[in-house]
């Protein structure tokens, strides 16, 4: 029989990587609420017209990118390439703005995009995403940009970062720099690869950020937003790395830098990280003061952003959480065993973890433990059970003490406690 095999560029995500994912949301989870951030979950499906409409159907995610198909009544849905237009429609149906004009929302899970796959980029990927609604001013964006600067540090430490703003302007003044580019890139167009010689006339913008070197050559000296900002965009923006100055964080500024969603207005920013080769953005997100009255929502702004999980992972290298806990290991008597067992349900419910494995030989057990990664070994044999005792091996010192039954709980937990501190 053939065997079954997973699609390609969808990953298993196996337990002994699951530490560092657990390790992750538990860090984003943290964090955010720091920021005073709630959760929202959207469904993994959606209709296909809430992404055309929230993301730009000029756009590589939406022309080329995305899972869509009729489901059995005949709609078309689509499995969510990105989490932006899911949590703001979510708030459009469930009037949450109504309720409270401020809303600060993160999302954790899987998004789908039919992409070629290779280190870095999959099908189906994992986006930590937060949005934060009904705030237009410049301290929101500096806020936000800085709680993925907090949780991209913490996670990766900051010299492998580096996060680049950049602000697109806005309905008034991104009209004439789209004009004044499209004039440029008319003026070189035999020089731009066949997809930006289309995107030129639908998607400017998007030239600016296509990845094939003659394209990149041809517009080296192409017009910049920067110069072209309104007066409005140029002082918010000018507020914003004033914020993003006072509240310590670390940026360039790259007046170069777009997005590949077509929703953004002002503030856009990426993080990229070095060591993870050509899919080197962990992070990406801006301000988007449009997109709410688009889907049909109020006339108020937003701005997010979206981690990519699966890099921040690789990136954490084969840093691994290491177990705490007890492994029991038990001579092979039905008694001992059955003694074993109940001392093991005692752990647990002192809140210390503990595992077995029963019906092997002594030695096996012992390999076990030391395999698991648990700091303490437990030990009962015939001469703990005739004494009373047991032992209790310290697996990173090999050194060991018998300790009377009656005292050993509180001897464990003072021996995690002094192997966490080591560890620390
Ligand atoms: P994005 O730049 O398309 O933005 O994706 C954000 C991050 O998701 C990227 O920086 C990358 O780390 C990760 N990512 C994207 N595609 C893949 C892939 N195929 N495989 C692995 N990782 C990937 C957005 O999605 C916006 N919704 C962000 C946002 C939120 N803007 C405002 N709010």
């Amino acid at each position: 029989m053939m065997e079954v095999k997973a699609i390609r560029g969808m990953n298993d995500i196996l337990p002994d990587e699951a530490m560092r994912w657990r390790f992750v949301e538990d860090t984003t989870r943290r964090i955010f609420s720091l920021y005073g951030f709630a959760e929202l979950r959207p469904p993994v499906m959606e209709r296909t017209d809430l992404f055309l409409r929230g993301i730009g159907d000029e756009t590589d995610v939406v022309e080329k990118q995305m899972y869509t198909f009729t489901d059995k009544g005949g709609e078309s849905v689509t499995l969510r390439p990105e989490a932006t237009a899911c949590v703001l429609r979510a708030v459009i149906e469930h009037g949450l703005l109504g309720k409270d004009p401020i809303a600060k929302l993160y999302t954790l899970g899987p998004m789908f995009r039919y992409e070629r796959p290779q280190k870095g980029r999959y099908r189906q990927f994992h986006q930590i995403n937060a949005e934060r609604l009904g705030e237009d001013g410049p301290l929101a964006d500096a806020e936000t940009l800085a709680m993925a600067y907090d949780l991209a540090s913490s996670i990766l430490g900051r010299e492998a970062l580096l996060m680049e703003v950049n602000s697109l302007g806005c309905k008034a003044c991104r009209p004439a720099f789209t004009a004044a580019l499209k004039d440029f890139l008319e003026s070189r167009q035999d020089r731009l690869c066949a997809d930006c010689r289309r995107r030129m006339h639908t998607n400017p913008l998007r030239v600016l950020d296509c990845k094939v070197e003659s394209c990149r050559e041809a517009v080296q000296d192409a017009p910049l937003m920067d110069a072209l900002l309104c007066e409005s965009c140029r002082e918010h923006h000018g507020m914003v790395l004033a914020g993003l100055d006072a509240l310590g964080v670390r940026y360039e500024q790259n007046p170069r830098l777009v997005r590949g969603l077509d929703y953004y207005t002002r503030t856009t920013f990426e993080i990229t990280a070095t060591g993870l080769g050509s899919q080197n953005a962990v992070a990406g997100g801006g301000r988007y003061d449009d997109l709410l009255s688009i889907l049909g929502g109020p006339a108020v702004g937003g701005i997010g952003f979206a981690f990519g999980m699966e890099r921040m992972i690789m990136l954490m290298g084969e840093r691994q959480e290491t177990a705490s806990g007890c492994f029991v290991v038990a001579q092979g008597r039905p008694d001992i065993e059955r003694e074993a067992l109940a001392f093991m349900a005692e752990l647990r419910t002192a809140g210390i973890r503990a595992e077995a494995a029963f019906g092997r030989s002594f030695k096996a057990q012992m390999r076990r433990a030391d395999k698991a990664g648990y700091p303490l070994c437990v030990i009962l044999g015939e001469d703990e059970v005739k004494t009373a005792t047991l032992t209790v091996r310290d697996m990173r010192k090999a050194s060991q003490v018998k300790v009377n039954r009656a005292a050993v709980l509180e001897e464990i937990t003072s021996m995690l406690a002094d192997d966490k501190g080591e560890r620390a």
